[in-house]
């Protein structure tokens, strides 16, 4: 079966084949043996600058992105809205026609505005990974989730895999609703009515449901979500230590998944509320394997996006 055109940009799976996904995925497990050398560096992106370009916080994906470029030679540049000239009024548009002007060949956008990427692929005229929408999407996160569930269970075909806790905010969750049916899992979003939008169960592979011990029945993976109280206006829950007494992700919810079943949070974590310590922490938990898994997985994005393509 053809993998399908090369997608120009990764701003979600819409134009992503299995085949070029499994591929990618295929691919990151070159790059983990790459950072498990002495030197950890190949001339894949030599003469490329990437702009990582966050009007967002991060730690884990801008990071992570940074290495990625620079372990394949890449040149970076780092900006960051908050001391830009963004905070004198200068708009997405305009900042992204500046930095392009300085020869940046790919741009990596983190914004609090669904469809802020897809901007920055249109000013831009240049490749963009998306490092997070608003809550519209982060495909990054949900490709190195997907790495490690694989890891783990060799293949993902028939794995179930449980996300419990703020859906509703989620860019994570529904970039993994959207990727991991195509690679053949099964997702189930776990949460408080007031926390589970009703449109996503139309999404192929994906079932929703209020009772967490339900959600995790035969599970493979089960994935916290952060609560996003940055994001809510209140209203959506009674209290935090209702919603952790009954969606919390601890041993004693583990117990009615799979036997081996694994722990995971894309980060970063509100211990004891919606991710018990003791889960985060123990045998079960995949935590900082995700986190280690996501330099290697996004070594592999860049690789795919710019090599070969747009060099002179
Ligand atoms: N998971 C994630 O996107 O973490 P950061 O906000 O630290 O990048």
């Amino acid at each position: 079966m053809t993998a399908g055109p090369r997608p120009r940009h990764l701003l979600d799976f819409q134009d992503w084949t299995p085949e070029r996904l499994n591929a990618l995925l295929d691919n990151a497990e070159t790059m983990l043996q790459v950072l498990d050398r002495p030197v950890k560096k190949v001339p894949a992106l030599q003469g490329l600058t990437v702009c990582t370009a966050f009007f967002e916080n991060s730690t884990r994906t801008r990071t992570s992105f940074e290495l990625a470029a620079r372990r394949m030679s890449a040149d970076v540049v780092s900006f960051a809205a908050g001391s830009s000239s963004v905070s004198k009024g200068e708009s997405l548009r305009d900042t992204i026609e500046v930095l392009t002007a300085y020869k940046v060949d790919a741009y990596v956008v983190r914004h609090h505005a669904a469809g802020a990427a897809h901007l920055v692929a249109k000013y831009s005229g240049k490749p963009v990974i998306n490092a997070g929408d608003g809550r519209r999407a982060h495909p990054t996160q949900a490709l190195l989730d997907a790495f490690t569930v694989r890891q783990e269970y060799g293949d993902l075909s028939g794995k179930k895999v449980t996300i419990i806790g703020d859906v509703r905010h989620s860019r994570v969750a529904r970039s993994n609703a959207e990727l991991l049916p195509k690679l053949g899992a099964e997702v189930v979003l776990c949460g408080p009515a007031t926390l589970l939008p009703e449109g996503l169960a139309a999404l192929p592979g994906v079932t929703l449901t209020t009772d967490p011990r339900q959600a995790v029945k035969g599970a493979h993976a089960v994935m916290a979500l952060r609560l996003q109280q940055e994001r809510m206006n209140g209203g959506y829950l009674a209290s935090l230590q209702e919603y952790a007494d009954t969606y919390q992700v601890n041993e004693g919810l583990m117990q009615h998944a799979e036997s081996g079943a694994i722990v995971l949070h894309p980060g970063p974590m509100n211990r004891d509320l919606e991710i018990s310590s003791e889960a985060a922490d123990g045998p079960r938990s995949r935590i900082l394997k995700q986190v280690e898994n996501g330099q290697a997985v996004r070594m592999s994005v860049l690789y795919h996006l710019l090599v070969g393509r747009d060099q002179a």
